[in-house]
């Protein structure tokens, strides 16, 4: 006879569903015969209902294939709303494609059929061993900034964050456009002794070079023309706090000169002054731009970067920490539901689903204005042709990128292209390069197809800013 010897093995509570009235006996028994308490469910409705209901098991055993709500979107929903749950996807062998898909929606594992104890010990033993650790984080940083964190690569990121929150020096943050790099900043400088003191900002690409100057370093009066009254800068105005320089590629370079040198001997001073001013501010440094080719055309100064990424953060894109999509959804829709006095909408399967086909170039902030979008329209039914409607533009684009045929496009590819075009702008802020990466057009083909789509940018944001600030 054989003996199951499970080491310090707590027996679970387990979910086992499956349409299969004959296969749900079989776990069902071969679970008990462990002292392991197991609940059966013959569909995906009845699954959530329980969970609804109270169940917590340890563990769901789920069925792939079954009629109605299939597996798939039953683990979607789980994740959404009971995420301490450890889905183990039951599959035919088949299902590669599926496999895969539930594993990046936060499937735990799969167990392929027919399985026989041996794979089903072998799945369970891993949930026994394998600790819950938090499912998800929400720290809220500042008014209405919050870093979540639901993978573990998110998780890892966070790690790292707060241990170079620790050492007081500058960090690089890398990462696309929209990956949380500002938020990032921000959470390290949470986590540092410099907390309480100023977390201020400068966008190098938002403010023209002739005023970045002053901006970051201030100017005495009669510095230039217009400089009627002195003004400190921002370096001065962040005593002993986090300065988070944005878009640090965009800086020009005799400034970045400057830069180097206020890190390398901490003084600096004023536009037309001759008073040596203390820097005590902590640098952060975030940039979107390919830095390998920059560093080589020389838009990035080479000893600038080498003393800004001794400590490098690179943020990883959303389409790599998919399993956070439904905890990130449910997230910003209460947040914007709040935000925008709305009542909070439902995310059905059906969205999950396909928020989840879709490759998110523009990442969180993508995320983050769909579900806005969703919830100022209130249509479900739009919000998911969105979606979709996307998704299957990337995919043809990436089958037009590979044959590049001279076709001229019929009138309707042609409006889902100013569509496309509009929403990589808006959801770049206007920042045509990273706009132009994410729809994969070089740079003056963006320009050209803006043009020709007569899409021209939102008010200019320096002009309001410089303006503003006056
Ligand atoms: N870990 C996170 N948890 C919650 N929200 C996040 C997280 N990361 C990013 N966001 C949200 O996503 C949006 C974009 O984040 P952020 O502005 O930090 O991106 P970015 O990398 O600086 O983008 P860009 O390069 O375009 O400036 C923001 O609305 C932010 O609140
Ligand atoms: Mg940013």
């Amino acid at each position: 006879m054989k003996t199951v010897f499970l080491p310090h093995a707590e027996p679970l509570r387990i979910l086992a569903v499956d349409d299969d009235a004959a296969m749900l006996r079989y776990i069902h028994t071969l679970l008990e015969l462990d002292g392991h308490r197991v609940s059966t469910a013959v569909s995906g409705e009845e699954a959530l209902a329980l969970l609804r209901g109270g169940l917590k098991p340890h563990l769901m055993l789920l069925d792939m294939m079954m009629p109605e709500r299939d597996g798939m979107v039953t683990l979607a929903e789980t994740r959404r709303d009971f995420p301490a749950v450890k889905v183990v996807m039951l599959t035919g062998v088949s299902d590669t494609h599926q496999v895969v898909a539930a594993m990046k929606l936060g499937a735990f594992d799969y167990v392929t059929k027919p399985f026989r104890k041996p794979d089903l010990d072998a799945v369970i033993a891993m949930a026994q061993e394998k600790p819950q650790g938090p499912i998800e984080t929400v720290e809220e940083l500042t008014d209405d900034l919050y870093f979540l964190a639901a993978s573990d690569a998110t998780r890892k990121l966070r790690e790292q964050a707060g241990r170079m929150a620790l050492v007081d020096v500058p960090v690089l943050l890398l990462g696309e456009s929209g990956t949380g790099k500002e938020v990032t900043a921000h959470l390290i400088h949470k986590l540092s002794s410099r907390a309480g003191k100023p977390f201020l900002k400068v966008n190098c690409a938002a403010v023209p070079a002739e005023l970045l100057e002053s901006e970051l370093f201030g100017y005495e009066a009669g510095a230039f023309t217009g400089a009627v009254q002195a003004k400190p800068g921002k370096f001065e105005q962040c005593q002993k706090g986090t300065f988070f320089l944005d878009e640090i590629g965009e800086m020009p370079p005799q400034l970045q000169a400057k830069l180097l040198h206020v890190l390398q001997d901490g003084t600096f001073s004023r536009l037309g002054g001759r008073t040596q001013l203390k820097c005590d501010a902590r640098v952060l440094a975030a940039t979107n731009i390919d830095v390998q080719s920059s560093l080589q055309n020389r838009q990035l100064r080479a000893d600038l970067y080498y003393r800004l990424s001794a400590l490098t953060l690179q943020i990883p894109p959303l389409r790599e920490r998919k399993e956070e999509i439904p905890l990130l959804l449910k997230h910003f829709m209460v947040r914007s539901a709040e935000r925008l006095g709305r009542p909070i909408l439902p995310v059905s399967p059906a969205m999950l689903v396909a928020c989840h086909e879709y490759s998110w170039p523009g990442n969180l902030r993508e995320l983050g204005n769909f579900v806005k979008r969703y919830l100022v329209l209130g249509d479900e039914e739009s919000a998911l042709r969105e979606i979709r409607g996307l998704t299957s533009a990337g995919q043809s684009a990436a089958v037009g990128g590979l044959t590049e045929g001279g076709v001229a496009k019929p009138f309707a590819q042609d409006a889902s292209e100013a569509v496309r075009l509009a929403r990589a702008l808006e959801d770049s802020r206007w920042n045509r390069r990273v706009a132009a990466e994410q729809l994969g057009l070089s740079y003056r083909e963006l320009l050209q197809k803006m043009k020709q789509h007569g899409l021209t940018s939102e008010p200019d944001p320096r002009v309001q800013r410089t303006s503003a600030g006056r």
